[in-house]
């Protein structure tokens, strides 16, 4: 499939945010479009990688050229289709923006306001997905994103180490960057090296990032 720089590859990314119920009217949930994630799938399509994407509750339509689309909502379904998808992949990006805690219980009910008196929701933990797959002997080329809001450079390469990642693109959110505009800049950064890739849009950010990911991929499974 395709004859581009990821030609002949299995390519998993995920995208969009998870929602986690809290009963059946409400949730909590994560600020994503799913946009860069579309266009890391796009990108990568194009770049001749037969590609799965998992999305989160997003309204977009699937990229062209993509091979199959997985829609799932909570953290939970995104890890099983993640997981699934990842055991015949080559590379994964995870650009989505997983929740790290979902209601310890989720009410069958909708939960009734009790007038002038505050609410208590007990969170549980949720898995991390690419620390789950890092975690597996065998297990494809991991990309992870990290979205920051200070300290960019610090947390980014603390969760490249404690994932067990080979390669994380940073974003800094807020101020209008980062989630659901139209533009984006990343810094990538992997064992040895970095590069920074400045502010444009996110389908020709995906192209150079996807170009960075062939490149440090063939290196490493030299
Ligand atoms: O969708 P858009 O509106 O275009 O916005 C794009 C974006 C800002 C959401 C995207 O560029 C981005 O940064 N996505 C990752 C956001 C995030 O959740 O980062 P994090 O620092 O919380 O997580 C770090 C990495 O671990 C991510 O690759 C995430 O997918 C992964 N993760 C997180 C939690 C979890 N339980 N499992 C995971 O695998």
């Amino acid at each position: 499939f395709g004859d581009g720089a990821l030609a002949r590859l299995n390519v998993v990314v995920s995208a969009g945010p998870t929602f986690e119920d809290i009963d059946p009217v409400r949730f909590i949930g994560n600020r994503s479009s799913g946009k860069m994630g579309f266009a890391v799938a796009a990108a990568a399509a194009q770049a001749g990688a037969r590609v799965t994407l998992v999305a989160g509750p997003v309204s977009l339509a699937a990229p062209a050229g993509i091979a199959r689309r997985i829609d799932v909502r909570s953290a939970a379904q995104m890890q099983a289709a993640v997981l699934d998808a990842c055991a015949q992949a080559d590379i994964y990006i995870a650009a989505a923006a997983v929740g790290d805690y979902r209601p310890a219980e989720v009410a069958e009910r909708k939960l009734k306001k009790q007038a002038g008196a505050d609410m208590v929701l007990k969170l549980a933990e949720n898995p991390d997905i690419l620390a789950s797959l890092s975690a597996q002997p065998t297990h494809p080329f991991l990309v992870g994103f990290a979205a920051e809001t200070h300290e960019v450079a610090n947390y980014a390469r603390g969760k490249l180490q404690r994932k067990g990642l080979d390669m994380i693109a940073a974003n800094r959110v807020g101020e209008g960057m980062g989630f659901e505009t139209a533009d984006n800049a990343l810094t990538l950064y992997w064992a040895d090296g970095e590069v920074e890739l400045p502010r444009t849009d996110k389908a020709a950010l995906a192209r150079q990032l996807i170009a960075h990911v062939a490149e440090r991929y063939k290196t490493a499974r030299a």
